[in-house]
């Protein structure tokens, strides 16, 4: 058969509220021009993160009520353990509430002035985190990566003769980790093929550089893997996987991606004395080690999903649905970073609204008029959140501007997806008369969030 089709039934369905396009208008003014500040009751179809968002299967619900909630040792805390282990290989598994949590942890410990990491691409909290402990964040992304318009198989590679240079720069003394984002989420959903993982390894050991993964969509790259580079078709997901991680002295995690859960997330590691270090942090910040901020049933649905995450009829299913809507939005002429990448399609909104300056945010503008046209709810990556100020107080644009529709899991049918399109196709047609924003509001750290806006 042709037809890939969602493998699930749905059990139990969340009714959408439908509004007027005049309706909607008001509710984006009131919102500051700010999507997140939109109430969820009031979006159609939410395509703002698929982190936290996942419909659970029968048998997560199942381990909800199995959730072993004792204090200490708790029998979920083990099977947790032996999911991720299953999976990563390491030694040291230390359960957080989310991702920005274990990446607190972390940099906190290994961060600190005259300190710089470096990354294919940090995502925003895993920048931020750096940057809070006084180190420096640096994106090593290689050069097809930085190209919406161009293809190739792996656009989230990072460049690893940059990768060289960097620490020569620095002195690997000062280095005290490098990150690879699979899939790179900041760079379009891209994925980092095995290759590049490898010799990114290679050139950290030869540094005695620990190389963590930022595993957020660990299953989605490994799918991508299997579909694109040569060696890897007769493996199965799981066995990508593990190589990925086998490479990796480490990784952290935000569950609410490739665990299919709506809370939780890990920090893995073989270092003794720092999981040593991170534990005692954890006590601190999120709870005692064995469950970290989380309760047992959310360990339990984390364990499950992690089994279910690697199948590879859902993993077909995923990554087509946004192919899908790739597709759609491509044949009627929308600018979009190509190929798709693996949870969301990114529209590039330098070349769909070029009348816009970047200081003007054209991803807003979009995301705007998205809302008020289909009651879709999307999220600009770019100058908002990634522009920095000169010292004249002149922005500095991000290298992209683009609009993230990002698919939660398992959550819409192909008829959700069809409106989507059709939605961004309406936007399109009426692009020249779109506008740009201006901040009245902005925080100075992660502003996207709560930032307020006017019409300029
Ligand atoms: N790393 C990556 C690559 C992410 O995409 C995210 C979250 C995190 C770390 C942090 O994890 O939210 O559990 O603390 N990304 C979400 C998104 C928020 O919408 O892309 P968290």
């Amino acid at each position: 058969m042709k037809t890939i089709i969602e493998p699930f039934r749905i059990k139990s369905v969340e009714p959408i509220k439908f509004t007027t396009k005049d309706e909607r208008a008001k509710i984006l003014e009131e919102a500051g021009y700010n999507p997140f500040l939109i109430k969820a009751e009031d979006v159609l179809i939410d395509l703002l993160t698929d982190s936290g968002t996942s419909a659970m299967s029968s048998y997560q619900w199942a381990g909800i009520m199995r959730g072993d909630e004792s204090y200490a040792g708790a029998k979920s805390f083990y099977r947790f353990e032996s999911a991720v282990k299953k999976i990563t290989g390491d030694t040291f598994i230390i359960p957080t509430h989310q991702g920005r949590a274990a990446e607190k942890i972390l940099f906190s410990i290994l961060g600190g002035n005259g300190k710089y990491f470096a990354a294919n691409t940090f995502f925003d909290t895993t920048r931020a985190n750096i940057e809070f402990s006084g180190a420096e964040a640096f994106d090593l992304l290689n050069e097809i990566g930085k190209h919406p318009e161009q293809r190739a198989p792996f656009k989230g590679d990072m460049d690893v003769i940059a990768l060289e240079a960097f620490i020569k720069k620095h002195g690997r003394e000062n280095i005290p980790l490098v990150v690879l984002t699979v899939t790179n989420n900041s760079g379009g959903g891209q994925p980092v093929s095995m290759k590049n993982i490898k010799e990114v390894s290679s050139v950290c050991k030869k540094n005695n550089i620990p190389l963590f993964l930022d595993a957020c969509r660990f299953a989605e790259n490994a799918y991508f893997i299997k579909m694109r580079e040569d060696g890897y078709k007769d493996k199965t997901v799981l066995e990508i996987c593990k190589e990925m991680f086998s490479y990796a002295d480490g990784s952290t995690m935000s569950a609410k991606k490739d665990a299919l859960v709506n809370i939780g997330g890990w920090l893995s590691l073989n270092d003794e004395e720092l999981a040593l270090k991170c534990r005692n942090l954890l006590i601190v910040t999120e709870g005692f080690p064995t469950y970290g901020g989380l309760a047992g049933r959310d360990l339990e649905a984390i364990a499950q999903g992690l089994d279910e995450v690697v199948d590879e009829h859902y993993l077909q299913y995923r990554i087509r649905s946004t192919e899908y809507l790739g597709e759609k939005l491509l044949s009627n002429g929308i600018p979009i970073i190509e190929p798709p990448g693996g949870h969301a399609i990114y529209i590039d909104a330098k070349r769909f609204a070029p009348h816009i300056p970047p200081e003007q945010f054209p991803g807003q503008a979009i995301t705007c008029e998205m809302y008020v046209e289909g009651g879709i709810r999307a999220c600009e990556i770019g100058t908002i959140m990634f522009g920095k100020y000169d010292e004249n107080g002149k922005t500095i644009p991000a290298m992209m501007e683009l609009v993230r529709l990002a698919i939660p899991r398992r959550v819409y049918t192909q008829s959700h997806i069809d409106y989507v399109a059709e939605a961004v196709i309406e936007v399109y047609k009426k692009r020249n008369e779109l506008n740009g924003y201006a901040f009245t509001y902005e925080a100075p750290i992660l502003r996207h969030f709560t930032a307020r806006f006017k019409k300029t």
